[in-house]
C-alpha cells in the first residue's frame, strides 16, 4: 500500500539494492568486526543473515543468538562457546525453528524481546512488553537477562529451562526439563524432570501412548530412595563446585568436584539425567554423574510390547511371536504376529522369558499364589497378554493387560510368561534377537533434526515470482522518473539488459540465488522482504 511506503527518494534505492544482490552471490560475507556484542539495547536487533548474529558473555564462555538446526532452519539459543559441538544450553523456540533469511531477534521499543520469522510472525517473545526494559545481556553463567535502567532483572532465560540447567540455575515448582527428541536435535522429546505433586524430583516418560515414572526407583518407597516428600519448597540447584542439593534430600556431587569447571545437568534424549563437565582443552564433555546406571530402567524407549535388552549396550527387541510395528521407529514398539482375539481360556500356552519384566499395566496383583494359580488368573482374563511371576518368599503374580516399559536384565528376579494362542506354533525361547540393522531408540538418528518439509521450495514458481518482481520494480522507477519530470533515454535499454540477465540466470539453472531470497514456506508467494520494493 502506497500510503505506508517510504518517501520516493528511498524507494528509488530499493531496485538498486535488488540489482546489487542479484548480481552478487547471496548471502554476502559482510565484513564485520571480530568483536561480538555482549548486550543488546532497546530498539536494536540481530538478523539471522548477519555474521555476528549473536551475543557473547563477557568471559567468552557462552554465546546466544541464531543457532543453525537444519539446512535453512535456525533457533534462538544459548550455547557453550568452548565446547567442540557448540552444545546448546537453552532454546527459545525449540519446536518452531525460523527461516535462515529474514528472521530477527528484536528488542522492541515496547520493552519486549521477540523472535520473528521471515514473514514477520512472532515465534517467541518475552513477557517484558510495557516495562521499562532497557538492556539484554548474556551473563558469564549462561543466563540471558533483560534489565531496566536500574539493573533490576525483568526476565531471565534461567526461568524457562529446556533440557539443561547450569550451575546456579534452580529447578523450582514452575520449571520442567524436557529432553530433546534425538541425539543432536533440539526439538522436544518425551522425558521430563520435574518436582511432582508429592515434592519429589522425578523423571517421567510422557509419550504419545503412556506416561510412566521411572526415577527414583518406582518399586521403592520415598524414604528407601533416600528422598523425602515433606519439604514442599521444591527447590534444587547445582552449585559452582559441582554439588547438587534438592529440597527432597537428593544430593550428589560431580566426580570432579571443584570450582572453575564448566558444567551442565541435562535430561538426555535417551531419558537419563546426566551431569557433564567440559574439558576446555579439547571441547569434549565428560560424564561426572548420572541418575540411572542401567539405561534399560528408562521407561518408554522401546514402545508398546518392546523389550530393552543389553547387547551389551542397551537395545530394543521384540518378544517371540511379536514383530516391529514400524521398521526403523522403536517408539511404535512391537505388534503380535498372531491374532490377540484368538486367545482361549483353556488352550493357550505360555513362553517363559527369564529375567524379563514389563513395568506397570498390571491387571491386578496377587501375593502368595502358586505359579499354576497365577496362570489360571491370566487365562481367565481375555485381555491378559501374559503375566509376571516372582518367587520372593511367596509367589507374586502380576497379570498384564498391556506390555510397556519392557526390559530384560540378568539382575531382574522374576520371569515374564508370554501368552501364545494354541493355534500358533510356539518356538522355544532362547534369547532376545537384536537386529543390528534396525535403527535403535538409544542411538536415535539426528540427521532429520530441523529439516522439515516446510522448507522445500517450488523453484520454478519462485523464479517466476521473482522475475515478475523485477519488472514491477522497474515500473516503480519509471513512475518516479516520470513523476520527477526527468527523461532518461537509455532507461529501456538498461531494463532490456537486466531482463536478459535474469533470463540467463534462469536458463542456466543457476537458481540458488533465488532460493536465497524466497521464503520457501510461502510456496512461491511473495514474502515481506520481496514485497517491499514494488508494493
Ligand atoms: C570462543 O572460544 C574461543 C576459544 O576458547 C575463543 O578464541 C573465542 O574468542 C570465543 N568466541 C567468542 C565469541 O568469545
Ligand atoms: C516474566 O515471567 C517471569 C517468570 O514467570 C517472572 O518472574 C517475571 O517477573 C515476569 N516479568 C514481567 C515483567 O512480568
Ligand atoms: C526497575 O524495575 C524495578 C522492579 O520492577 C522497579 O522497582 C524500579 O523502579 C525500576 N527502575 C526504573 C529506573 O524504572
Ligand atoms: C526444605 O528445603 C530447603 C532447601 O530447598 C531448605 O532450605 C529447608 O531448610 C528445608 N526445610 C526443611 C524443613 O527441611
Ligand atoms: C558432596 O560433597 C560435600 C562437601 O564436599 C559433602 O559434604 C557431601 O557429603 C558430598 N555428598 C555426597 C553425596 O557425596
Ligand atoms: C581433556 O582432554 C585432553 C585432550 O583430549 C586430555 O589429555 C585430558 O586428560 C582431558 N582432561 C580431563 C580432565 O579429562
Ligand atoms: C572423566 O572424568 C573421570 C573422573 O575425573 C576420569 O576418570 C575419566 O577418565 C574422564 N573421562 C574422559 C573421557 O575424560
Ligand atoms: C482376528 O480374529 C477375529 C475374530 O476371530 C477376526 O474377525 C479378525 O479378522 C482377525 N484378525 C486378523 C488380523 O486376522
Ligand atoms: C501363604 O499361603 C499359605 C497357604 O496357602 C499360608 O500357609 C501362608 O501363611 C501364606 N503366607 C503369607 C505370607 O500370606
Ligand atoms: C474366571 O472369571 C469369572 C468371571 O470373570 C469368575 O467368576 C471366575 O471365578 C474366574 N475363575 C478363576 C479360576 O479365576
Ligand atoms: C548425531 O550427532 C552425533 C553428535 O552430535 C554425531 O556424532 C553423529 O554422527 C550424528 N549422527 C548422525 C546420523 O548424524
Amino acid at each position: 500500500m502506497r500510503h505506508s511506503s517510504p518517501p520516493p527518494s528511498l524507494l528509488f534505492l530499493y531496485p538498486l539494492f535488488i540489482i546489487s544482490i542479484s548480481l552478487s552471490s547471496f548471502p554476502t560475507a559482510s565484513p564485520s568486526s571480530t568483536h561480538s556484542k555482549t548486550s543488546l539495547n532497546r530498539g536494536s536487533s540481530l538478523s539471522v543473515e548477519d555474521e555476528d548474529n549473536f551475543l557473547t558473555s563477557l568471559d567468552g564462555s557462552f554465546s546466544c543468538g541464531f543457532y543453525q538446526v537444519g539446512s535453512n532452519a535456525f533457533s534462538f539459543s544459548i550455547w557453550f562457546n568452548n565446547s567442540a559441538d557448540k552444545t546448546v544450553a537453552w532454546t527459545a523456540n525449540r519446536d518452531h525453528p525460523v527461516n535462515g533469511l529474514g528472521s530477527k531477534i528484536t528488542f522492541r521499543g515496547d520493552g519486549s524481546m521477540v523472535l520473528t520469522d521471515v514473514d514477520g510472525t512472532v515465534v517467541w517473545a518475552t513477557n517484558t512488553s510495557s516495562t521499562d526494559a532497557s538492556k539484554a545481556q548474556l551473563l558469564n553463567n549462561g543466563n540471558l537477562i533483560i534489565t531496566n535502567s536500574s539493573g533490576s532483572v525483568l526476565w531471565q532465560s534461567f526461568d524457562s529451562p529446556t533440557d539443561t540447567i547450569l550451575p546456579s540455575q534452580p529447578i523450582t515448582k514452575q520449571s520442567k526439563l524436557v529432553s530433546s527428541i534425538a541425539n543432536g536435535a533440539l526439538s522436544s522429546g518425551y522425558y521430563n524432570l520435574y518436582f511432582d505433586s508429592d515434592n519429589v524430583l522425578k523423571l517421567l516418560y510422557d509419550g504419545p501412548e503412556i506416561s510412566s515414572l521411572y526415577w527414583p526407583d518406582p518399586n521403592s518407597q520415598v524414604f528407601q530412595n533416600g528422598r523425602t516428600d515433606y519439604n514442599s519448597s521444591r527447590h534444587a540447584v547445582l552449585d559452582n563446585t559441582g554439588r547438587f542439593l534438592s529440597s527432597d534430600r537428593l544430593q550428589f556431587n560431580a566426580s570432579d568436584t571443584g570450582p572453575v569447571i564448566k558444567r551442565r545437568l541435562t535430561v538426555d534424549y535417551d531419558g537419563n539425567l546426566r551431569l557433564y563437565s567440559l574439558n576446555e582443552s579439547d571441547g569434549s564433555w565428560n560424564i561426572t554423574w548420572e541418575a540411572l546406571a542401567q539405561l534399560c530402567n528408562v521407561h518408554g524407549a522401546c514402545g508398546r510390547n518392546g523389550v530393552c535388552v543389553y547387547d551389551p549396550v542397551p537395545r530394543c527387541s521384540c518378544p517371540p511371536h511379536y514383530g516391529m510395528s514400524d521398521e526403523g521407529n522403536w517408539n511404535r514398539g512391537c505388534k503380535p504376529l498372531f491374532n490377540l482375539s484368538s486367545y482361549s481360556p483353556t488352550k493357550d500356552r505360555f513362553i517363559e522369558l527369564p529375567h524379563t519384566d514389563f513395568y506397570g499395566f498390571d491387571d491386578g496383583y496377587t501375593k502368595n499364589v502358586s505359579f499354576e494359580s497365577c496362570k489360571k488368573i491370566c487365562l481367565n482374563d481375555s485381555s491378559c497378554q501374559g503375566f509376571g511371576y516372582r518367587l520372593l518368599g511367596a509367589g507374586q503374580c502380576y497379570p498384564k493387560g498391556a506390555f510397556f516399559n519392557g526390559y530384560s536384565s540378568p539382575n531382574f528376579p522374576g520371569s515374564l510368561y508370554l501368552r501364545i494362542p494354541r493355534s500358533v506354533e510356539a518356538s522355544k525361547f532362547s534369547s532376545f534377537e537384536v537386529s543390528k540393522l534396525t535403527c535403535n531408540a538409544f542411538e536415535a538418528d539426528n540427521s532429520t533434526a530441523g529439516s522439515s518439509g516446510m522448507y522445500v521450495i517450488n523453484r520454478r514458481k519462485a523464479i517466476w515470482v521473482y522475475f515478475y518482481g523485477f519488472i514491477s520494480a522497474f515500473g516503480v522507477i519509471e513512475f518516479l522518473f516520470i513523476a520527477s519530470g526527468k527523461r532518461v533515454l537509455d532507461w529501456e535499454m538498461d531494463m532490456r539488459m537486466l531482463v536478459r540477465l535474469v533470463k540467463d540466470k534462469i536458463g542456466n539453472e543457476d537458481e540458488s540465488w533465488v532460493e536465497d531470497l524466497v521464503d520457501m514456506r510461502l510456496k512461491g508467494d511473495l514474502n515481506m522482504k520481496q514485497q517491499r520494493p514494488w508494493q
